[in-house]
């Protein structure tokens, strides 16, 4: 096994999805992309895994792009056997201790972007040479359905060429899947045949597995043609407009009705023609309405208002599309020009107004949707232009009867104000990109509108039966698109729903389902959880005061619940500090004296050499670039403290273990730690880790667990993860997490047995007042070495130590790092203190035996 003899320190980031860079030296051989899609639920995991082939330590890039629409869940690092995982947090929690994480001058690779589709940062972590790293990250999403299909896109782009590059995507739909495609923006016609597509009622599958020099973009070329985006596309079968799902206590509801006519609809479009548009602007904008106009069906009501410092309008009312007024329309369309300042108020009133007037003089059709579009790139400065007031005014004019769709063009608009004012009238904010592609973004937009089907629609379920229930009243339904309600049953055991579906023109229906007969585990739970925090989410921008701060409250609750990293939350990753050797392997400038990394490390024997020289304990000095070793010699059966935290409530202690037998030629018998006990007070949490077993002490309840068992388990104040026959990290509570490793010893040797390591993760959360054999060197320690000589060991010279006001002799020793070389280790220069840390540690080792490991 791997004796990793890292010192750790905090790490965090906030991030989002997926593609590796590559530095120097850095092979990534491995790249997976693995999606489960339940019910319209995508379940993602990445993994890359990567090798050091350089000769010293180098910076891994893990450069992740999610969809922005995407959650991530799960994050872990695992770096020569041991992992690292990711836990969520509150972000302003997190926050703090990232912002002391880069005060202390520890690297913290972050970088933030926001793209059209996707977001992205970049995570680094510094590996040695020869040394093997693997991220994974799990991400969530809904996929939403848009102009009759789902859709699903990966970004793809490992920057070189990978040995062993996958992507796999499985869809179960139980309504069945009627069509499935994926494509590539990279795919050339060579690449095509090698996506393997197949789908038969329920499932679907598409495997992607270019080969080396598939992934070439010329023979013997080292550039790889994965670059861009992995799209995948199906729909499911409809027999019936409805759809209803129920696993476990939950329920989710798809409502897409097929074969309705569609409804003539009115639309205004409110369009900024200020100065500020002038050039590419107002040529794209007229260019996306010209095409708009050939949609536009002959049964539709449309107008324009452009407002400037003034507002005009195209005609006084709205006017029916017929083929003339079009014409017409096209001939306003191409004459629009720039004038003047941002009237938005103006121009927005003016449309609502408009609307509301064709309305009650009944100009049209009943049967009808209306939507208001507006388009503007700069902040209103005309008229009203207090953002509150403009608000206040169109909400009360529209009093809910039309959803307000208002699009932003470039960056100078307020893009928080519209969007506020958007999801205040049922409508939706876009941003449109200022590239050469704006006008097709516009049209894009509009297309997405186009097809109302239904308005006001409500989808009732008996209310005594549910709770939790996600949004359920929609104003409008467009053809191609799909409602979706989930909730939760009061009786969990509930498997049948009526639900009563209402439209206006659309009959009333009422319908009665059963729970079906398939089981995908938290699928329907983790969608309704989903769902529920994205329209908290959503509801929060537009709120105020008390209610947004409920809003804020359940939402930032859910996420923790469901592990979601959500505006409100951060994953925080340990990342493992570079060890100080001499190779100089933590060349970055480390500054201030209280980054303390401690490290508490105990060796098999079978990998040493001498004896009386190999460290038990190593305390790495930063800010010297060196480390400081001790050793406890006590007997077998002897227990030490190693931390004791009183403010935290945290404990942890060691029991001694020696060799199967005694080794009577040896002056100094052979211990490490059998039995490890960490407790926590205020949680009345006990943890009792031995090299066979894991138990557990929560109050008056018990829990085991064996090192072949591979576990999470999150519960209140606890999470520990057990990485099978390897390793378990434990966190408790807000504070410090501990791994433990477990090294086995080859079973019939004759002397030796199993025993465990201790890592302590960001140890500067726990108090000042933490103490313990460990815990005393948590704070802050400086030490000087003076009058290096000769010492007995012709290979180990002495020195003066000067530390904490003592003058000690030091023997310059060797700690193995088996991290690199699992068999044969790597040899780690460190400062050894005789005498079991005499004048080292406080007091005497004596002093750090308790009676028991409790
Ligand atoms: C997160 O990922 C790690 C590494 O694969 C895994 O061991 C762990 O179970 C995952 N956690 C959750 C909550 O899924
Ligand atoms: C690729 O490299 C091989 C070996 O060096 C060489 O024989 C071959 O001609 C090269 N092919 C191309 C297309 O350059
Ligand atoms: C916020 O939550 C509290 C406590 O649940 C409740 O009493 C209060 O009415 C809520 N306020 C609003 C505005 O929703």
């Amino acid at each position: 096994d791997t004796q990793g003899n890292t010192a750790l320190a905090p790490f965090f980031f906030f991030f989002s999805f997926f593609n590796l860079q590559v530095v120097n030296g850095i092979e990534i051989y491995s790249m997976k992309i693995d999606s489960k899609i339940t019910s319209r639920f995508a379940h993602n995991v990445i993994t890359s895994r990567a090798v050091n082939r350089g000769n010293v330590h180098k910076e891994v890039f893990f450069d992740v792009e999610l969809p922005k629409t995407a959650f991530i869940t799960n994050f872990s690092m695992t770096i020569d056997g041991v992992t690292y995982p990711g836990t969520i947090k509150e972000k302003e929690v997190a926050k703090k201790q990232y912002e002391k994480a880069v005060s202390k001058g520890q690297t913290a690779g972050l970088v933030k972007a926001s793209g059209r589709k996707t977001e992205k940062f970049t995570v680094s972590v510094n590996i040695e040479a020869a040394s093997k790293v693997t991220f994974e990250l799990t991400y969530e999403e809904l996929l939403k359905r848009q102009f009759g299909k789902y859709e699903m896109f990966i970004k793809v782009k490992p920057k070189q060429l990978v040995k062993d590059f996958e992507i796999e995507v499985n869809i179960f739909e139980p309504q069945g899947i009627t069509e499935l495609e994926a494509e590539g923006t990279f795919i050339t016609n060579d690449l095509q045949n090698i996506i393997k597509k197949t789908f038969s009622d329920k499932k679907g599958h598409i495997s992607f597995r270019p080969t080396l020099d598939q992934q070439r973009t010329c023979a013997n070329c080292s550039q790889s043609v994965l670059d861009g985006d992995f799209t995948v596309r199906y729909d499911v079968k409809r027999t019936a407009p409805d759809d209803l799902q129920i696993v476990n206590g939950y329920f989710v509801h798809f409502f897409a009705p097929t074969n309705l006519p569609k409804l003539p609809k009115n639309v205004i479009f409110v369009i900024d023609i200020s100065g500020s548009m002038s050039g590419r602007e107002i040529q794209q904008t007229r260019e996306a309405l010209l095409k708009i106009l050939d949609d536009i069906k002959e049964d539709d009501f449309f107008n324009f208002i452009l407002f400037g410092s003034e507002v005009q309008t195209w005609k006084e009312t709205l006017i029916k599309a017929t083929p003339e007024n079009l014409d017409e329309a096209r001939k306003f369309v191409r004459g629009i020009d720039t004038a003047g300042m941002t009237n938005l108020h103006g121009g927005i009133m003016r449309g609502i107004d408009m609307l509301n007037a064709a309305h009650e003089r009944n100009l049209v059709h009943k049967r009808s949707a209306s939507i208001i579009i507006m388009l503007t790139d700069g902040q209103p400065n005309v008229g009203i232009s207090n953002t509150q007031e403009i608000q206040e005014h169109v909400k009360k004019a529209i009093e809910g009867k039309y959803p307000l769709y208002n699009l932003g063009f470039g960056y100078g608009v307020d893009y928080s104000f519209l969007e506020k004012m958007a999801l205040e009238n049922k409508g939706l904010a876009r941003r449109i990109y200022p590239d050469s592609d704006a006008a097709l973004q516009l049209q894009g937009f509009y297309d997405e509108v186009s097809n109302p089907m239904l308005t006001d629609i409500e989808l009732n379920y008996p209310e005594n039966e549910i709770s939790d229930l996600t949004k359920n009243s929609f104003k409008h339904f467009y053809d191609g698109s799909e409602i979706v309600v989930a909730g939760r049953f009061i009786d969990n055991n509930q498997n049948h729903l009526t639900v009563d579906v209402r439209g206006e023109d659309a009959q009333q229906t009422d319908k009665a389902f059963q729970e079906q007969e398939y089981i995908f585990g938290d699928y329907i739970e983790r969608l309704w959880a989903y769902l529920t925090i994205e329209q908290l989410l959503e509801k929060r921008i537009a709120a105020t005061g008390e209610e947004k701060e409920n809003l804020t409250a359940k939402a930032l609750d859910l996420s923790l619940k469901y592990k979601f990293v959500t505006p409100l939350t951060s994953m925080v990753v340990t990342k493992p500090e570079d060890y100080n050797n001499q190779d100089g392997i933590a060349d970055k400038p480390i500054e201030g004296i209280d980054i303390f990394k401690i490290l508490l490390y105990l060796r098999s024997q079978s990998f040493a050499f001498t004896v009386d020289g190999d460290p038990h304990f190593i305390i790495s000095v930063p800010q010297k670039e060196d480390a400081i070793c001790f050793n406890i010699n006590e007997n077998p059966g002897a227990v030490l403290n190693l931390i004791n935290d009183p403010v935290t409530g945290i404990t942890v202690n060691g029991e001694l273990i020696g060799d199967k037998r005694a080794n009577s030629d040896a002056k100094i018998q052979n211990t490490y730690f059998g039995k490890l006990g960490i407790a926590n007070k205020h949680l009345d949490l006990k943890l009792t880790v031995t090299p066979e077993k894991i138990t557990i002490q929560n109050g008056n309840e018990k829990t085991g667990f064996t090192w072949l068992d591979s576990v999470t388990l999150q519960q209140e104040g606890l999470t520990l993860i057990i990485n099978r026959k390897k390793n378990l990290v434990l966190s408790m509570g807000s504070s410090a997490s501990f791994v433990i490793v477990l090294h086995q010893v080859w079973k019939k040797h004759p002397l030796h047995q199993d025993f465990l390591g201790l890592y302590t993760l960001e140890s500067d959360k726990l108090s000042e007042q933490t103490h313990g054999l460990l815990g005393q060197f948590f704070h802050p320690i400086d030490f000087t070495i003076l009058e290096i000589h000769p010492g007995s060991d012709p290979k180990k010279p002495d020195a003066t130590m000067i530390v904490k006001n003592n003058e000690l002799t030091v023997t310059r020793g060797w700690q193995k790092d088996y991290r690199r070389d699992p068999k044969h280790g790597v040899d780690i220069p460190c400062w050894f203190v005789h005498n079991n840390g005499a004048g080292l540690i406080d007091g005497v080792h004596t002093d750090y035996i308790v009676s028991s490991l409790f």
